[in-house]
């Protein structure tokens, strides 16, 4: 994938090459990811799910759906944090455009597909195959910043929430603040983590591509305002691990 051009690449063809960056990245994934997050991103999952589950205020779960879901982590954590809160989600469904992170997902979400309780679908965020005001809980971890045509991909997760309905993103979100700490945590996403990523996944470029799409997306508030122009309220906004990972909560009106 040439990194250099990207973002002035066409919109289709932008969005071609981040697939298929992923489809060859999909076998070292995970283990690049706890590796680069020191597993700490565990955690970050674990606070999404509690919060969103706060937000929605229900027992029984109808639906969650996870865009972008890449090898299934998110997945997995709705039912485990689900179990532990003695709720009851009865359907899981993951969609995400590349065959090579679903084919991991498949592997390790095995009993959950073999129960008939999650689904996994290829598709991009823009056009979700899902009905109109049926899904309970939306999230999207590590995603929002892969998708090119991000306005659209809002529109379609405000109309596939019920009313009451919760979205959750987790991201990388462009830190715009000036603070020492935050220059040392510029450095080590643009200079250690491509490093260490490369490493694991044998791909450089691909974790080049990391910090670069920091950069080029929008700030934690730039994004609850175009939630917020489309009818969804934030409930909880935080960053994690000196403002690494935004945790962004927010339910539909
Ligand atoms: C960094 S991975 C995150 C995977 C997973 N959500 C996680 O938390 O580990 C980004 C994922 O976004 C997916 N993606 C890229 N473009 C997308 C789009 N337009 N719509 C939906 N997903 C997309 C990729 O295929 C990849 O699986």
């Amino acid at each position: 994938m040439d990194k250099q051009n990207l973002h002035s690449t066409a919109p289709q063809e932008k969005q071609d090459k981040i697939v298929n960056m992923f489809d060859e990245i999909a076998p070292s994934y995970d283990k690049a990811n706890r590796v680069m997050s020191l597993g700490i991103d565990v955690s970050w999952r674990v606070s999404a799910c509690k919060k969103a589950f706060e937000a929605l205020g229900k027992e029984n779960i109808e639906c969650v759906l996870d865009v972008a879901c890449g090898t299934g982590d998110m997945l997995w954590h709705w039912q485990n944090e689900a179990n532990k809160a003695q709720k009851h989600i009865a359907h899981l469904l993951g969609i995400d455009p590349s065959s090579g992170m679903l084919e991991v997902a498949h592997q390790k979400l095995d009993s959950l597909l073999k129960q008939g309780r999650l689904r996994l679908e290829k598709g991009e965020a823009k056009a979700l195959n899902v009905e109109s005001q049926s899904v309970d809980i939306l999230s999207i971890a590590y995603g929002l910043r892969n998708v090119v045509a991000l306005e659209e991909a809002l529109d379609e997760f405000v109309r596939v929430l019920k009313p009451g309905g919760v979205v959750v993103i987790l991201e990388f979100m462009n830190n715009e603040k000036k603070g020492v700490f935050d220059s040392l945590m510029r450095f080590y996403t643009s200079k250690i983590l491509p490093l260490v990523g490369g490493l694991v996944s044998k791909n450089y470029a691909a974790y080049k591509y990391l910090p670069d799409s920091i950069q080029h997306f929008v700030s934690s508030e730039k994004l609850a305002q175009k939630l917020l122009d489309r009818g969804v309220k934030s409930y909880f906004v935080k960053s994690y691990s000196a403002n690494i990972s935004t945790l962004y909560v927010g339910v539909k009106i």
